[in-house]
């Protein structure tokens, strides 16, 4: 979602941009733009992808360049909307992540200048034109932002001016640190090919980057912040021989698995133990890792918890201080899910996060955190990085006691099962459901949005048991039903549910590794004990969706409509 790169240095400016926007392509976007500054101000904006962009820039040379993917909120997808946005005399030029909430009544502020685009960015550009005629740029800056009500990160070039200024509040910006050299990007993908260092900024943060260093304000006081190194390699921004992200990814699960279960996760155990009561949020993929989780703690160690959608958080809950929030999010950006635990310290409650990014909002807004470290997740669905989820879920509940080995096996197995033959059959069914109970409940509703997110069809999860309230009357022979059958205490009720669908007429396949004869296609995965059995199940669901989203012509890596890191609400 939105994606921002900005850089000053020796280095040729048309290609950091270009290289930067193209790292930042998987967070999704409809339109992109560059801007450079020597003389004046130049900007180059296109609807559509990095590539065609990159033919409609000219190769300026320039000591600072910005750039930008945009995902529209506010007006359409046009050029006109596209950023860079500028003021009125073109010599400002603005790139904003986040979304403005006073945006009528900055217009009436601004009734005399000239707007070009329907988008709240423009606004920035002619308010800092605004103070720019009293004060100097940082100063300007600084007026600027006392008067914007929302989220934003922001990068801006002004004509004259041999810095980038910068703010950052409620959206991800970090600096890139090279030597004589710096940048400014919404995900450290956008530098790490140049440096490995990097500042992670704080909300409210705001200042600039010169040739000669940077420098940083919060509150009218120069602040200093941690320097962080990037825990990845940049090989993971390439496909190594893959065709697609996502199948790299899902085959990578194998190993990361090992370093989510490397954490140490003592303290939150501790933390765990100790809490009054327990709400664990989360957004998608997050959430049903969180379901598991709660499913998990009550289970085998008789601990309940809450797990609720992180935008309903703070519709439905009121935390205290004894309150334990578990946060679970990828990219410890989501902002539904740090609106909520922003909401619930302010009500005194401790705030645990589990997501992949050192350096992210989560582990700064957290009391503990533990790191995923599965390396950068390129493609928009979530895979190897809902597995380590669900592995640090188990660490969490079992501690020590938790089986490395049994879960990399599991993994194996199951990836080397062939689901072509029934990602082709699913390209004929447009009603998808997908069923389990117990702790295989949370990984049906994980099947089904992965499904719908990859082949735009329709899916749904239901616990087997739920069909007869409602779902059984959609059962007829344009129906596809996976079940996901573990040989648990919910196996004979499983097979109750699929004789239900399949007496209906619905074309039946199951996952399991005990023998359902009544099912159209078996996938006879490993036999092992719950819960480590689960892990049996989640390639198999991924690639479902991958198989059927290739055969259907989509693009797995780049689902559309949707974004990788959604930082607005
Ligand atoms: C997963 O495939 C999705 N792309 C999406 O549901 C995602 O899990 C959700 O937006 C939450 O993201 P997060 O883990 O970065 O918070």
């Amino acid at each position: 979602m939105c994606g921002i790169i900005g850089y000053i240095g020796y280095r040729n400016k048309k290609e950091v941009a270009i290289k930067g926007l193209k790292s930042l392509e998987y967070r999704g976007y409809d339109s992109a733009g560059i801007g450079f500054i020597n003389d004046k101000v130049y900007v180059f904006k296109k609807v559509g992808r990095v590539d065609e962009l990159k033919d409609v820039v000219n190769n300026i040379n320039a000591t600072l360049v910005i750039g930008h993917t945009r995902w529209a909120t506010h007006g359409g997808v046009t050029e006109e909307n596209a950023h860079p946005q500028t003021d009125c005399s073109n010599n400002i030029m603005v790139v904003h992540n986040g979304t403005i909430e006073n945006v009528d009544e900055l217009r009436l502020r601004l009734k005399n200048h000239k707007f070009n685009s329907e988008t709240d960015t423009e606004l920035i550009a002619h308010l800092l034109e605004e103070e720019l005629k009293e004060t100097e740029p940082l100063k300007a800056l600084e007026l600027t932002l006392n008067q914007l009500k929302g989220s934003y990160a922001l990068v801006i070039g002004i004509k004259g001016v041999n810095k980038l200024l910068f703010a950052k509040q409620d959206s991800p910006l970090h600096i890139g640190l090279g030597k004589k050299e710096f940048f400014l990007a919404s995900d450290i993908a956008a530098f790490v090919e140049y440096t490995r260092k990097f500042v992670p900024l704080m909300d409210g943060d705001y200042g600039y980057v010169s040739l000669e260093g940077y420098k940083i304000f919060n509150k009218g006081k120069e602040v200093k912040r941690d320097v962080l190194e990037i825990n990845w390699e940049i090989k993971e921004v390439e496909k190594g021989g893959y065709p697609h992200f996502m199948l790299k990814e899902i085959n990578e699960q194998v190993d990361v698995v090992g370093n989510a279960l490397a954490v140490n996760t003592s303290n939150i155990e501790e933390m765990i133990s100790n809490a009054g009561s327990i709400h664990i949020v989360a957004a998608g993929t997050s959430y049903h890792a969180g379901y598991l989780l709660k499913l998990l703690l009550e289970k085998y160690k008789g601990i309940e918890s809450d797990i609720v959608i992180a935008s309903e958080y703070i519709f439905t809950k009121r935390p205290n201080k004894d309150t334990v929030v578990i946060a679970i999010s990828q990219s410890g950006e989501t902002a539904d899910t740090l609106q909520a635990i922003k909401f619930a310290k302010r009500r005194g409650a401790r705030i645990v996060g589990i997501t992949n990014v050192m350096g992210s909002s989560l582990t700064y807004l957290s009391d503990e955190y533990a790191i995923m470290n599965a390396g950068l997740e390129v493609g928009v669905a979530a895979t190897k990085t809902f597995t380590s989820q669900v592995a640090i879920a188990f660490k969490i509940v079992f501690g020590g006691r938790v089986n490395k080995e049994k879960i990399k096996q599991t993994l194996t197995s199951s990836l080397n099962i062939d689901i072509a033959s029934l990602a082709k059959k699913c390209i004929n069914y447009d009603k998808m459901f997908f069923l389990g109970r117990g702790l295989s409940y949370p990984i049906a509703m994980e099947g089904a949005l992965k499904f719908k997110e990859l082949t735009y069809k329709h899916a749904e999860a239901y616990p087997g048991g739920e069909l007869k309230h409602g779902p059984l009357s959609l059962m007829d022979e344009d129906a596809f039903v996976f079940a996901f059958m573990p040989e648990d205490e919910t196996f004979a009720k499983m097979i109750y549910s699929v004789e239900e669908v399949k007496a209906r007429g619905a074309f039946v396949a199951a996952a399991s590794p005990g023998n359902v004869d009544k099912v159209d296609a078996l996938l006879k995965v490993n036999k092992e004990e719950m819960p480590y059995q689960l892990f049996s199940f989640i390639p198999l669901l991924q690639l479902l969706a991958y198989r059927t989203s290739v055969l259907l012509g989509n693009d797995p890596d780049k689902p559309r409509n949707l974004a990788k890191s959604i930082t607005v609400e």
